[in-house]
């Protein structure tokens, strides 16, 4: 294994945090030195001078440098319906939306969605709710900065362990008991996610607002200052009554605000929408 130093640990640490605002502490020099050897071998580097040199460069090799730097620093743990109590409130929001005589589309944004399981679980509830026509009605933005995972949970096909997983959904199903193959089924959930590359760090640019936003185990690995500027470029996004879930262990940094909490690190937006404008970029 090739040695890190602390100064060159330090150089590393500053470039993970202004690049996708990841913390990474002295206590994770381990952590980064063994996750950051495959970039060594990958890229023929000899040692981490050479490889900080390349992260710097102001050119494609160093753009793409960094891609893969991110990537590699980024933790992809996910799963079908993790945290399920969410998925009963985004279904009772799908329910209240669909109250009101005309309504526009149902719109949830997955921020930080990895490799796929958390659109996918959000648009089985969606399909549940309304049926196979579903993304006619629902539309779903899974983003991540890694463009790996997003790659992957695009080109993804469906296997038995997900379907399984899927069907044992914690909504009760009142719609289409037909769903056909696991095949058909699973590309009409995809037909409704639209997945892309977006880090958090910057505003999203769309104008539409959501009425729901999942950014869930993704700032836990964030500088203080890194959560203040997403948590901020999520609220700008959420519409009026919108449900923002966060993960287990995280909280909103500068306090609620208009978002009332309706569950386990769940909150409802009471206020108006902010402009995109308004938030950090
Ligand atoms: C632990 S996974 C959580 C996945 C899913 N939300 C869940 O709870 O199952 C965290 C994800 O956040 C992504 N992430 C980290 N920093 C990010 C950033 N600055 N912008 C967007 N996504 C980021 C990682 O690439 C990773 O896929």
């Amino acid at each position: 294994m090739i040695a890190l130093r602390p100064d060159q640990y330090a150089a590393l640490a500053a470039m993970a945090e202004t690049e996708a605002g990841l913390h990474m502490p002295p206590a994770k020099r381990t952590f980064v030195t063994s996750r950051l050897q495959r970039r060594l071998r990958r890229t023929g580097l000899a040692d981490f001078d050479a490889y900080l040199g390349l992260l710097n460069a102001n050119d494609a090799a160093g753009r793409a440098e960094r891609r893969h730097f991110v990537s590699a620093l980024t933790t992809n743990v996910t799963g079908i319906y993790r945290e399920p109590h969410h998925f009963d409130l985004l279904a009772d929001r799908l329910r209240a939306h669909l109250s009101v005589g005309r309504h526009p589309r149902f719109r949830v944004w997955s921020a930080g969605c990895s490799t796929g399981e958390e659109p996918l679980s959000i648009a089985a509830v969606c399909r549940t709710h309304l049926g196979p026509m579903w993304a006619h009605r629902c539309e779903i933005l899974a983003t991540d900065v890694d463009a790996e995972v997003i790659e992957a949970a695009g080109n993804r096909t469906p296997d038995a362990a997900l379907m399984a997983a899927l069907s044992r959904g914690p909504v009760p199903g009142d719609a289409d008991p037909a769903v056909g193959t696991p095949e058909r089924l699973f590309a009409s959930l995809q037909s409704g996610i639209r997945y892309t590359v977006h880090n958090l760090l910057h505003p999203l640019e769309e104008t539409l607002g959501f009425d729901a936003i999942f950014c869930r185990n993704v700032t836990i690995y964030f500088s203080p200052p890194a959560q203040t500027r997403v948590h901020a470029n999520l609220r700008a996004q959420l519409r009026p009554g919108g449900l923002l879930a966060l993960g287990h262990s995280e909280r909103l940094r500068d306090g609620a605000g208009d978002l009332r909490p309706v569950g386990r690190t769940a909150f409802q937006r009471t206020g108006a929408r902010d402009l995109p404008s308004k938030a950090t970029a």
